[in-house]
């Protein structure tokens, strides 16, 4: 027996500890930093690591990765030996031709911020962007810019930049081929014709460098109204037809099946996987947000798919449950086969597909009647299984999708994360309609959940489902805020309110103060911006009675808002859209649905899931309609928040006690960094979001600081440091007028017991 090991002995017990660093396996060399960028290592040192290489926005690495080899070398893909890595600058391709047109500067390539201007030859009319900036992901913004005389049955397709067109005739029947200069990628159709509907079949070619990922704002005019709409608008011979169907509709009737597929192979990484599983949570949460009939499936896969939650299973309608299975899926559960077999993924969907359709039978609607979503999170580096097209044409088979079926199916092939993208692979995935565009890169999961925002259309969701406002960056604020109506008198408009159904909005008692003639006043709804809006007059008003600005005059307190409350019936339903819809009032039924509450919740129990915190982040729009931060402060923090009212001795000389003022009617905001509403901004929503839903629970009353100091709405003043008093502001807590607000609604919501 050995009492003191001899140093080399000591040597091997230790090494094991660092896995992969066994004494037969060197580790790689060090040397590998990267001018100007950062890096990530998989398995640190050792063997089988995947080095990953990043740069700052505008810059690209080169190489963009590298794999650790048994051998102790590192290996660069397409590169012999071992290059020193840097940050180059991201460059756009240059055009390689423009018929009938000139265009400057003429470059090679075109740095970050460069534009490209293009004019036409006498007799032929521009189409497309004139003006082209070249942005920080090396692609060019706007559209291709084309010189067309019209002549043709189809419209001139012009050649994007870095494309190259082969075939000039666009009679009926005609086809164009693209390909791509230098080591640019395809993506989109390289071959199109033209069509009898005067369009060309498939999508815009478009020549990436390989290194580019697409901005969210990219993506979203490629999954609407894209190039089809815009020949159509630009052909006058060629009316818009019907809906395409690019997007996953969201309806009541009929049922939605989405399977999510998650690659979790190597060249992924676990730390891309993590991204994906993240995205997946996000697509769930939000898709189950509007209460229709919807399955999801979950599947890893690498050199096999493992299902994590079947279609065929009741559990993948049951939002808790998917989330479950999702939280317990795992990269690990590919260790023993990482390769990435795509046609088996989607196989795996297939036999999904066949099985529900064995079990509701193949002519049923029940079967006929699901639409189906394809979300694959992927860097479409398909190794193995063979095509994927393959399979996706079993599941088009088995589906039955032509013409008229064409939205009842959608796939889509994302890939998300730093992952390094196999443009071309993806670009064979992706489903190709008319215009549209189905495969996207996307830099982190808050740009894919913009993009599943558009992905969604939700113009069939026509009752009054409450608190649906759309998420997605580039939406109206009406869109973000579609409940928040504003209150005119004659024609000064004074307050805001908020829809609660369809014919009633909730707003503040104070706006009607000296309110003569109500019929002359009107409610705008909808969006002020467009012709979406439309006046209401009201037929009739429910003014609190307990409202009584001068009820606390002789305690010393000049004005008193105790019982602020009004609710308004239109005198006609509004029309349900995506600008015009109620928000959420808590301890209803719909709210209910909406918190993912279990049937049998209590009013009591909506107050501690949405008031359940010392500080709760809430919103209210503003005159121009945006949407502004507050921190509603309960408890504690909320008797710091009041007491400074009594340093408003103008309004409250000889204040006996705060809660005189600010009884447990009122919510209190206007701390550290928070916005202040302004007086016209009285009776609007105080809310905030759960589940990706809006719940009212209060609404604007009054404040100690008004910072809307001129007549500008885009502008407000912070309160000076050091004023007094400091800024407050206090919303009736809807929580607190329940009996008020049930006696005035009990025909028109459903309460939840208190
Ligand atoms: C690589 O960069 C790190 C951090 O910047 C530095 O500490 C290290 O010395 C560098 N290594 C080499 C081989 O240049
Ligand atoms: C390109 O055009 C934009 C907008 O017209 C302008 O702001 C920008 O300075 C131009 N860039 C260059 C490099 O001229
Ligand atoms: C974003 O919204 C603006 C204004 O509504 C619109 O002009 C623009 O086309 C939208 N962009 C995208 C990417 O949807
Ligand atoms: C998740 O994993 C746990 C433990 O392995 C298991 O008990 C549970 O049933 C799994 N949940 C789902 C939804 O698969
Ligand atoms: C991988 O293979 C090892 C050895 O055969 C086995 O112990 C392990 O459970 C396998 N892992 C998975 C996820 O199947
Ligand atoms: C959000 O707004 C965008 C732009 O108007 C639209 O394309 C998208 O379908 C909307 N999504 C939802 C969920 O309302
Ligand atoms: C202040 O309060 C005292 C006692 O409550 C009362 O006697 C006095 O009249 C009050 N003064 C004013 C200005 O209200
Ligand atoms: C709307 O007003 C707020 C301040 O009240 C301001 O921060 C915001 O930029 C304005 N929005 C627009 C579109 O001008």
């Amino acid at each position: 027996m050995v009492d003191t090991m001899d140093p080399l002995l000591a040597l091997l017990c230790l090494l094991p500890l660092f896995p992969g660093l066994a004494a037969d396996t060197p580790s790689c060399s060090q040397s590998v930093n990267i001018t100007g960028g950062t890096f990530t290592l998989s398995h640190g040192w050792a063997p089988g690591s995947v080095l990953t290489y990043s740069c700052p926005v505008g810059r690209y690495p080169s190489p963009t990765s590298r794999l650790c080899k048994s051998n102790g070398q590192w290996q660069t893909p397409g590169a012999s030996r071992l290059t020193k890595a840097s940050c180059r600058p991201v460059r756009c391709p240059a055009p390689v031709s423009f018929d009938n047109g000139v265009y400057t500067p003429r470059l090679g390539s075109h740095p970050v911020g460069g534009n490209l201007t293009f004019e036409c030859e006498d007799g032929f009319t521009l189409r497309g962007s004139a003006v082209r900036q070249c942005r920080p992901n090396g692609m060019w913004d706007g559209e291709t810019a084309v010189c067309d005389n019209g002549a043709g049955h189809c419209p001139n397709p012009g050649t994007s930049i870095g494309a190259v067109r082969t075939g000039s005739r666009f009679g009926l029947g005609d086809k164009v081929k693209y390909r791509c200069s230098s080591n640019l990628v395809l993506t989109g159709s390289a071959e199109r014709e033209c069509l009898g509907s005067g369009v060309w079949s498939g999508t815009e070619p478009v020549c990436r460098q390989p290194y580019s990922y697409d901005f969210p704002e990219d993506v979203a005019p490629a999954l609407g109204a894209s190039l089809s709409h815009m020949l159509a608008a630009t052909n006058p011979n060629q009316q818009k037809k019907e809906n395409l169907g690019r997007k996953i509709q969201i309806q009541r009737s009929g049922y939605l099946n989405l399977y999510l597929l998650l690659d979790a192979s190597q060249s992924v990484e676990e730390k891309n996987f993590k991204e994906f599983k993240d995205s997946a949570g996000y697509m769930v949460d939000r898709v189950f947000s509007f209460e229709i009939d919807v399955s999801v499936a979950v599947i890893t896969f690498a050199s096999k798919p493992k299902v994590i939650m079947s279609i065929l299973s009741d559990d993948s309608r049951d939002v808790t449950e998917v989330m479950s299975s999702l939280e317990n899926a795992s990269y690990k559960d590919h260790e023993n086969g990482t390769g990435t077999n795509i046609y088996e993924a989607l196989n795996s969907v297939y036999i999904m597909m066949n099985n529900q359709m064995e079990r509701l039978g193949m002519h049923t609607a029940a079967w006929t009647e699901i639409r189906h979503a394809i979300i694959l999170l992927t860097d479409g580096k398909s190794n193995m299984g063979g095509s994927p097209k393959r399979a996706v044409d079993n599941i088009k088979e088995i589906l039955n999708i032509n013409q008229k079926r064409n939205d009842y199916l959608d796939i889509y092939a994302i890939g998300v994360g730093k992952v390094d993208v196999d443009w071309k692979e993806l670009n064979e995935l992706g489903s190709k309609k008319d215009g549209e565009r189905h495969a996207f890169i996307l830099q982190d999961t808050k740009a894919l959940l913009q993009v599943f925002e558009h992905m969604l259309d939700v113009s069939k969701l026509t009752d009054s489902i409450c608190g649906v406002g759309n998420m997605s960056a580039n939406a109206s604020d009406q869109e973000r805020t579609p409940w928040h109506v504003t209150i005119k008198p004659k024609s000064q408009e004074t307050c805001r309110g908020a829809l609660i159904s369809d014919q009633w909005v909730l707003t503040a008692a104070h706006c009607f103060r000296n309110a003569e003639d109500l019929s002359l006043w009107r409610v705008f709804v909808g969006d002020p911006n467009s012709q979406w809006g439309k006046d209401f007059q009201i037929e009739k008003a429910v003014i609190s009675s307990g409202f009584d600005v001068f009820a606390k005059k002789k305690q010393g307190i000049l004005e008193f808002y105790g019982d602020d409350i009004a609710l308004l019936k239109l005198a006609q339903k509004v029309k349900m859209s995506t600008h015009a819809r109620p928000i959420c009032l808590p301890c209803t039924e719909g709210a209910n649905l909406a918190l993912r509450r279990p049937p049998g919740s209590t009013c009591r129990d909506h107050e501690s899931k949405l008031l359940d915190m010392l500080s709760v982040p809430a919103h209210f729009v503003a005159l121009n309609g945006s949407k502004l931060n507050i921190n509603l402060k309960m408890g504690m923090e909320r008797d710091d928040c009041i007491k400074v009212v009594s340093q408003h001795t103008a309004m409250f000389p000889n204040l006996t006690s705060v809660r005189e003022v600010v009884t447990d009617q009122f919510l209190c905001s206007g701390t550290g960094k928070d916005d202040n509403p302004c007086k016209g901004e009285s009776g609007g929503a105080v809310f905030l979001e759960r589940k990706y839903r809006f719940f009212q629970v209060g609404l604007v009353s009054w404040g100690l600081y008004s910072p809307c100091v001129s007549a500008n709405k885009n502008f407000r003043q912070r309160a000076p440091p050091g004023r007094v008093p400091p800024p407050r502001d206090f919303h009736i807590n809807l929580f607190r007028l329940q009996p008020w607000l049930r006696q005035h609604l009990q025909d028109v919501l459903k309460f939840l017991p208190l």
